[in-house]
């Protein structure tokens, strides 16, 4: 379904903050941790280095409320006047008890509701649909939607194929009533789990509560047969990237920005060739970030916030663990 409309509210992104720890691993540090080397990591995924939310005391909503209330600080928004708060995220601070409902509290949303989405690395990219989806009913005005991931809190490191790949952030973004003709303007969802398990953390839920035998066997930490989800990732983020464009009639010299989720900078590049991209149209950070799951594409917007011109035309791509994937449209609106 095209969701190309004409006078109706459409949903803007009307401000953008984020956070990054300041612990740097870099690969000459996970050199020392696993056989690996920067030669290979470099050249099999883009990333040199990521940042590690290294203090024990510290969750997934201390970076989600250090990424909002830049937000808030920068664009001066009045927390009470927030109507429902999103937090995407794979790593909540508690299997029970929504990490969104401790963010709102902690900012002064005190007038929202809050509650956690769950898509891996698709969750910011489903979290836009679902924000843009409330705004455009003209139920809510203003949904804040965060990404935020401590990976390092799921990562095994001792697995080389999986724990040079992730690292720590939260972005966070405020939907608005668009106050021009631009936003919110197509989406294409997709969603496979059959293949849930190559993509995974085993226990810990209902399936496979815990008991000694998954914690003897490592199930709680996250696993991925990296081959199998790359060769989804490569073909899936394409292909809806892709379809959007298709069926907006838009041509790759027509876009401003590609934002793709950062996995792996080979898949950003082979969705990049497919909709006939230059490089400087392909916004990256996963040479310093690595990838932050639910925070890849707010902190991509953060931090090229001040490139963005009213109009222009930015295509967000996203493939993750579920498997979760698809490609979204919008047109920038301030
Ligand atoms: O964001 C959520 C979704 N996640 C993804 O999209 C990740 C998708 N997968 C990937 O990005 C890639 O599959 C990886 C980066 C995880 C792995 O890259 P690859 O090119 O698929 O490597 P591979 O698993 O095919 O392994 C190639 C070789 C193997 O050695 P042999 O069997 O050819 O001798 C591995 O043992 O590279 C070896 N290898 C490593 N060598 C040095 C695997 N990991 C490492 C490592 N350092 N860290």
């Amino acid at each position: 379904m095209n969701l190309k409309r004409t006078n109706q509210t459409k949903a803007a992104i009307t401000a953008v903050g984020g956070y990054v720890p300041d612990a740097i691993l870099s690969n000459e540090d996970l050199e020392k941790m696993v056989d690996t080397n920067d030669a290979w990591i470099t050249s099999r995924t883009g990333i040199k280095e990521r940042r590690i939310l290294k203090d024990p005391n510290k969750a997934t909503s201390y970076m989600a409320i250090e990424a909002a209330q830049d937000l808030i600080s920068n664009h001066q928004i009045d927390p009470s006047t927030i109507d429902m708060v999103l937090v995407a995220t794979i790593t909540p601070d508690l299997p029970v008890a929504a990490t969104a409902a401790y963010v709102a509290s902690s900012i002064g949303a005190n007038n929202a509701f809050a509650y956690d989405l769950s898509a891996a690395c698709s969750g910011f990219l489903y979290g836009m649909s679902t924000s843009a989806a409330y705004i455009n009913s003209g139920r809510y005005k203003k949904v804040l939607l965060i990404g935020a991931d401590k990976m390092s809190s799921i990562v095994d490191y001792t697995d080389r194929t999986t724990c040079i790949i992730f690292g720590d952030g939260a972005g966070a973004v405020l939907f608005e009533p668009s106050s021009n003709e631009f936003g919110w303007e197509d989406e294409y969802l997709r969603s496979d789990g059959t293949e849930r398990m190559s993509l995974r953390i085993k226990a810990g839920g209902s399936l496979y509560p815990t008991s000694q035998e998954s914690l003897d066997n490592n199930w709680h930490n996250l696993f991925q047969e990296g081959k199998t989800v790359f060769k989804y990732a490569v073909s899936e983020m394409a292909n809806a990237a892709e379809e959007v464009l298709k069926r907006n009639n838009l041509k790759g010299e027509e876009i401003s920005y590609l934002v793709p989720h950062q996995a792996n900078k080979r898949i950003v590049d082979a969705t990049a060739n497919r909709i006939g991209l230059e490089e400087d149209q392909v916004l990256m950070n996963i040479t310093y970030y690595g990838n932050t799951t639910a925070a890849t594409i707010p902190l991509l917007l953060n931090d090229n916030k001040s490139k963005f011109k009213r109009g222009d035309k930015l295509i967000f791509a996203a493939f993750g663990g579920g498997f979760t994937w698809g490609a979204a449209y919008l047109s920038w609106a301030y």
